[in-house]
């Protein structure tokens, strides 16, 4: 049985994550309209990794016989000056990610929801995998983005990432 606490942040985080899915169609949109194929395949597949990160949520709160409200998702309404501002604005939403998960999972301590930790246990180890692949993102910009020569290269690495289904399933 999940509380009313622990249920409404688990609803809320769907839409976080349908949020952040936007978030990087937005970006994923921008590189392609500047032209850098790369950068806009990487975020494609962030936001096909962030819907799956709310259909993950949708169905946890469904095998614990909860009704799910699907509330609307903002508009992005990032502006973005130079190639580089996706990538800090990504990190830093990443972060903002792994502080709500980890006020679910304060939640569900509190309240000895063992169920909901075991299910938010990937999520916390998915994020810092997520922190650390926006940080290198940044990171590999500030290095080599300068110069158009490498951009190119760094896009081409960009354009290799391929879409893989989350580790967790839910039955
Ligand atoms: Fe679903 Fe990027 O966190």
């Amino acid at each position: 049985m999940v509380s009313k606490k622990v249920k409404d942040l688990l609803n809320n985080q769907v839409n976080a994550e349908f949020y952040s899915a936007y978030l990087y169609l937005d970006f994923s949109n921008y590189y392609k309209d500047a032209g850098l194929d790369g950068y806009a395949n990487w975020y494609m597949i962030q936001a096909q990794e962030e819907r799956d990160h709310a259909m993950l949520f949708i169905q946890y709160l469904q095998q614990q016989g909860e009704a799910v409200v699907l509330e609307a998702i903002d508009k992005p309404d990032k502006e973005y000056k130079e190639f580089i501002d996706p990538l800090e604005m990504g990190a830093e939403h990443e972060r903002v990610v792994t502080d709500l998960i980890n006020k679910i999972y304060a939640a569900a301590y509190e309240e000895h929801d063992f169920r909901t930790m075991q299910f938010l246990d990937w999520f916390v180890k998915e994020q810092a995998e997520e922190e650390d692949n926006a940080d290198d993102n940044v990171t590999k910009f500030k290095l080599f983005g300068s110069d158009s020569r490498s951009l190119y290269e760094l896009d081409a690495e960009m354009k290799a990432r391929v879409y893989t289904a989350p580790s967790l399933t839910l039955d």
